[in-house]
């Protein structure tokens, strides 16, 4: 559950509980071991945790020797109330320990007890050497990356920060992913290298303020634009994206990079999370509505045909009728490629939570929360109307949704299923827009030009005009290693 980086740590996680003998299972009740990644940005996603744990109740008790663990942002934020509440659950590991699972899970079944791996000694406060020795040992995670061959790695995420240190008056991210340390770009860019060996092509690189993403190299700072260019130079990626960017320190160089390398696409993920100063202000965010409008208006200078997504909450403490206003203002000031709205959940421990209090009603919030995207959808619509006529470069991902439940219903009838003209298939141009249109499973994994042809708020429609069918993954294009062997380092 939860985020992008949520789903590289699972692709992690069951990575290395294959490389010691585990298998995926699609039944829960059978498995031997369960594990739930948990999020705890907001109420909702830690209740739908709650609720997921219960029904493993009776698995667990009709299997005893099943491990049921929690991991991820929920196991690190409250591990007393998970125990106490779901008495079924062995093991709690927070997102920073996860290279210790296979471990844990060894520890639950040869003494049958719970076994616990938290970073609460991860403080902000220990000595750099420490922090230094506690960073190593969560590397080991990401180092030891390999995927199976044959998995689908034709789209991947690579870490290049972890954790947070801006601390947002809402956000429990800080709390949960502790502090912001940003990983050595040789690593990234030799799993970059690996990656593409596997047959990848578009890369996401992964932090969650992206861009002040900053690594001291024999003695000189490497910055998020640097990174950008080496990543860039990797053969067999085509396109680099990277999210989340907070707007603070989004600096002209990353947007020069942006104009200047041809595999960063035009792309960026910025969330604003409100159109007036005062919130901001109780948010912490420090960024004006000033600043981040004029970052925008140099967004587009810098890249032309840039699309931007951004996040908004609704209904934060004491926000007013005239503050959500200006929200509103905002989206029409900006014309968002899409947004993200969420209404406010107080999260244990932030300062909103101590020093503001949730006073928008439930039901204000609802309504801001339509407000906001039926606004962005109308936005929305109208920008892709532009796009009708026009060719793009899609990345074909696979099958379209209405294709894939089509092809289960004719298994399920028996039929034989095999490709017909009009199957959809789906995937994405450089500013994220999902195309949909008719072609052959073999443009899968290719770089298509599709004309547009009809367009929703969300959805672009298109005619296949040519795809290059995907090379055979053809290796030893390897470059030399720039630090440590990806495999193998603990
Ligand atoms: N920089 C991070 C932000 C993580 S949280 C990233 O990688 O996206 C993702 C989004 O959830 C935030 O941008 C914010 O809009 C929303 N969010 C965070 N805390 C929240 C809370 N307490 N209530 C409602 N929404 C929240
Ligand atoms: Fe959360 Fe703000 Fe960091 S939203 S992840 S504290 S930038």
């Amino acid at each position: 559950m939860g985020c992008q980086m949520n789903v590289l740590d699972s692709e992690l996680v069951v990575g290395q509980l294959r490389a010691v003998g585990y298998e995926p299972t699609a039944d829960m009740a059978t498995a031997d071991v369960v594990l739930l990644n948990t999020c705890s940005v907001r109420d909702h996603a830690e209740q739908k945790v709650l609720s997921r744990l219960g029904a493993l109740k009776k698995p667990k008790a009709r299997k005893p020797e099943m491990v049921v663990g929690v991991i991820g942002c929920m196991a690190e934020r409250d591990p007393d109330g998970i125990f106490g509440k779901m008495p079924h659950v062995d093991l709690v590991c927070g997102p920073g320990e996860l290279n210790q699972v296979p471990a844990l899970i060894e520890e639950v079944q040869a003494n049958r007890t719970r076994a616990v791996a938290l970073a609460q000694s991860l403080s902000r406060k220990s000595t750099p050497l420490q922090r230094a020795l506690e960073y190593d040992s969560v590397e080991a995670l990401d180092l030891a990356r390999d995927p199976t061959p044959g998995q689908n790695v034709l789209q991947s995420y690579i870490r290049v920060q972890r954790g947070c240190d801006k601390f947002c008056t809402f956000c429990v991210v800080p709390f949960t992913r502790g502090p912001e340390r940003s990983r050595p770009a040789s690593q990234i860019v030799d799993e970059a290298w690996m990656l593409a060996d596997r047959g990848c092509k578009e890369v996401t690189l992964l932090g969650q303020t992206v861009n002040s993403y900053v690594h001291q190299e024999n003695g000189r700072p490497v910055r998020f634009s640097d990174l950008l260019a080496l990543v860039n130079d990797v053969d067999g990626i085509e396109r680099v994206r990277f999210v989340t960017s907070y707007p603070g320190d989004f600096t002209d160089d990353i947007l020069e990079a942006m104009r200047d390398l041809p595999k960063v696409c035009e792309y960026l993920h910025i969330p604003a999370q409100s159109g007036s100063d005062a919130v901001l202000k109780r948010m912490r965010r420090q960024y004006s509505v000033g600043q981040y409008v004029d970052l925008m208006d140099r967004a587009r200078e810098f890249v032309p045909g840039i699309a931007i997504a951004s996040d908004f909450i609704v209904g934060f403490c004491g926000e007013t009728q005239a503050e959500h206003d200006k929200t509103l203002d905002m989206i029409e000031r900006c014309r968002f490629k899409n947004i993200f709205v969420f209404k406010y959940s107080p999260r244990p421990g932030t300062v909103a939570d101590k020093r503001h209090v949730d006073d928008v009603p439930e039901d204000v919030k609802r309504r801001r929360n339509l407000e906001l995207l039926s606004h962005q959808e109308r936005i929305a619509s109208t920008a892709n109307q532009r796009l009708v006529g026009s060719s793009v470069e899609v990345l074909v991902e696979g099958f379209s949704k209405a294709a894939l439940r089509a092809q289960e219903a004719e298994q399920t009838r028996g039929a034989e299923v095999g490709w017909r003209r009009t199957d959809q298939l789906v995937g994405r141009t450089r500013t994220d827009q999902i195309v949909v249109f008719a072609g052959p499973p073999g443009a899968i994994g290719s770089l298509a030009t599709v004309r547009i042809t009809a367009v929703t708020a969300l959805t672009l429609h298109g005619a296949l005009l040519e795809s290059s069918p995907r090379p055979d993954r053809t290796p030893a294009r390897l470059a030399p290693r720039t630090s440590l062997p990806v495999l193998g380092v603990v």
